[in-house]
């Protein structure tokens, strides 16, 4: 059997890529440091969990050795923490990438694929695609667009199949200790609370299920010929929190008290991805609809 090394994969959606990896016919080996992630989050699968942190080289290459592909996914929380801490932010994500490639690389696993997102894309992320400028407006996009030069730099310099892969606003189970706003819409309306709404509702995102960016991330390691490419990954549909609002009111069978608060300061009006290219080269087919998706991450959490 292949052996996949998945760093992050206790997390949300390294446990949906697991998962995956099983029924691909993957061999499973998780380096998390635990730090959001959980254990409880791998229950019913035959992972194999390393507790270790990607910055440590020598452990990297011990959890790389014998692997066919890194799935590189360890990271630190999004925006708002890397505004706060910008130097953490930074080696976390950008020296923890540049570590995981230089692991592989003395472990000689021939690809790695990084799990990258829209914002190194900044306001250009209307509509995101693979083409256009990276112009990060946070230090957190800072970190990914870092990653994403990496990636390249080891695909140039020593050949390495380093494939990026840039996610649009994940959702589904085990995203309970997630702050992205289908998760914390769910906690509140099943804690009896309101939902808190910045702006008219008008803006919007491109909501994506786990287990579909999961098989991406499978297509992405599998395809030949990739290295050194970037691809998005995402629903391709457009979505406003308005209509979000109206979706999850109708799965958890009420209607939201929302509470309207002024616009955020730096949000991003409108952002959804362009998935042609994953499609094309990848075979990429995302399958589950928001309304579908919704139900199964309500069931999940009603179930823990
Ligand atoms: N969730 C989204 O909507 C989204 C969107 C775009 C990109 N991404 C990216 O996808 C990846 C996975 O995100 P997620 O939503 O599953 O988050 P998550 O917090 O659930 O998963 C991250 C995992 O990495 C682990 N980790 C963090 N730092 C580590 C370190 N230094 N060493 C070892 N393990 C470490 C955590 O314990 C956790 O299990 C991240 O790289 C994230 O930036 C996520």
């Amino acid at each position: 059997m292949p052996r996949a090394l998945v760093t992050g994969g206790a997390g949300f959606i390294g446990s949906a890529l697991v998962r995956a990896l099983a029924a691909a016919g993957f061999d499973a080996r998780v380096l998390d440091d635990l730090s959001s992630g959980s254990p409880a989050n791998l229950e019913g699968t035959d992972a194999e969990l390393v507790r270790g942190d990607v910055r440590d080289l020598d452990g990297m290459v011990g959890a790389a050795r014998g692997c066919e592909v890194v799935f590189h996914l360890a990271a630190g929380a999004g925006v708002v923490e890397s505004m706060n801490d910008p130097l953490t932010n930074f080696d976390q994500n950008a020296r923890g990438t540049l570590t995981a490639l230089e692991a592989a690389r003395r472990a000689d696993v021939p690809r790695l694929v990084f799990s990258s997102s829209n914002a190194p894309l900044g306001e250009n992320a209307y509509p995101a695609s693979e083409d256009k400028p990276v112009a990060p407006l946070s230090p957190y996009g800072a970190s990914k667009a870092t990653g994403e030069a990496y990636c390249s730099a080891f695909h140039g310099a020593y050949g390495m199949d380093a494939v990026v892969v840039r996610f649009s606003n994940a959702y589904g189970p085990r995203s309970a200790h997630k702050g992205n706003v289908i998760p914390l819409f769910i906690r509140r309306l099943r804690a009896g609370e309101e939902l808190v709404l910045y702006g008219d509702g008008s803006q919007t995102r491109d909501f994506v299920f786990c287990e579909d960016l999961a098989a991406g991330l499978v297509a992405a390691a599998t395809t030949r010929g990739v290295g050194g490419q970037i691809f998005q990954l995402a629903s391709g549909v457009e979505t406003s929190l308005a209509r979000l609002i109206e979706l999850i009111g109708a799965t958890a069978g009420i209607t939201p008290e929302v509470r309207r608060e002024p616009p955020r300061q730096g949000e991003i009006q409108r952002n959804y991805s362009l998935i042609d290219k994953a499609r094309n080269v990848l075979g990429y087919s995302p399958q589950v609809e928001l309304g579908e998706g919704l139900r199964r991450t309500w069931d999940w959490f009603s179930s823990t």
